[in-house]
């Protein structure tokens, strides 16, 4: 496993990162917790010291079947973990909360969901429109200075929002979505964080296992994939079609479709770590040898060409 800087952090992080949304049965359904937690220690076999959860991932239940896990393997002190703070999940009405008070409890609640006394990376999952950015640095800093967070970073901002908060504090990261289909921060934020020496995690960058090239045509999602463009209809189709394309380029390197896809976002020099999601031991145990290499610079454009081709197609067939 290679391993790297978080930012201007003193974290050193796997450049695999274990993500724990599937944890969420409103989005992924029942995952059986047997596999899953032999997945965290299987993960662990094969160097990866590094966790992504939200307190919002199952209204706190990722938190609390990984709290429990590590606690009673007595593995905390081997992971890294990284969690957010965003939505209230107290009420039916779930919506966005990011005021002081509202950020010390949230902290609690995830301490002690994750039976620990500190979170490494303590995350704003999202922009809140409606609280000061100075007010947020407020709680995070006491929460710092209390020793309850080490560091803060934030998920899904763009340069501008991201700008603000670095007004009022110090950003160890930013998580946005990213990968072979998905490219939109490679304009603007990417740059911005390597300039700014802000780590990045990179999520769905399997785009949610499309990338991988294990569904064939007539398969069928009852999770949140469902409601996805590119999991329906022609559009998928095309979307298959553009990932076999990247076979004979996978192949070459020796390496699977899943694995192509991982080392193709960890190419990007701002890049810190793809954060995979996993149910079971085969999904991190497969995907590891990613993180050996990058790819060869013609091979990240072609690739990524093949599969803009594609999407472009398939967003005219779906629409
Ligand atoms: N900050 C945010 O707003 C945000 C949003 C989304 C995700 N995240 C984080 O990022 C993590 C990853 O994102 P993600 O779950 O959307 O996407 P992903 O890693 O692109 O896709 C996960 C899915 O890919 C398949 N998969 C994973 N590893 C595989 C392997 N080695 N071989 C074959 N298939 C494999 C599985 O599909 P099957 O279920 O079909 O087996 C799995 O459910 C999450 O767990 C979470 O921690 C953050």
């Amino acid at each position: 496993m290679n391993y790297a800087q978080l930012g201007a952090t003193d974290l050193r992080v796997s450049r695999i990162c274990f993500g724990c949304w599937q944890l969420s049965p409103r989005f992924w359904g029942d995952v059986p917790l047997g596999p899953w937690r032999t997945a965290v220690r299987r993960a662990l076999d094969f160097g990866v010291n590094f966790i992504d959860t939200a307190d919002a991932y199952g209204d706190g239940y990722a938190e609390s079947c990984l709290g429990d896990y590590l606690a009673s393997e007595g593995l905390r002190d081997k992971f890294v973990i990284a969690t957010k703070f965003y939505w209230t999940f107290h009420s039916a009405e779930r919506h966005p909360d990011t005021r002081y008070e509202y950020i010390l409890r949230a902290c609690e609640d995830s301490l002690r969901r994750l039976k620990t006394d500190q979170i490494d990376l303590y995350q704003i999952h999202n922009w809140d429109p409606l609280t000061r950015p100075d007010e947020v640095a407020a709680a995070l800093g006491r929460l710092k200075k209390e020793g309850k967070i080490r560091w803060a970073g934030v998920s899904n901002l763009n340069v501008e929002q991201m700008s603000l908060y670095r007004g009022v504090m110090d950003i160890a990261s930013l998580q946005p979505v990213y990968s072979m289909i998905k490219r939109d921060v490679e304009a603007r934020e990417l740059p911005y964080c390597l300039q700014h020496r802000i780590g990045v995690l990179a999520y769905s960058p399997l785009y949610r296992g499309l990338l991988t090239g294990k569904y064939a045509p007539g398969a069928s999602f009852t999770d949140s994939r469902a409601d996805d463009l590119l999991y329906r209809g022609r559009a998928f189709l095309r979307m298959l079609d553009a990932v076999n394309e990247l076979k004979p380029l996978a192949d070459g390197l020796g390496l699977t479709l899943g694995q192509f896809a991982i080392r193709w976002v960890l190419t990007h020099p701002a890049l810190t770590c793809a954060i995979v999601g996993v149910k079971a031991p085969e999904h991190i145990e497969s995907i590891v040898a990613a993180a050996d290499e990058v790819l060869p610079v013609e091979i990240w454009y072609k690739s990524a060409a093949i599969i803009k081709r594609g999407y472009d197609e398939a967003m005219k067939m779906g629409l």
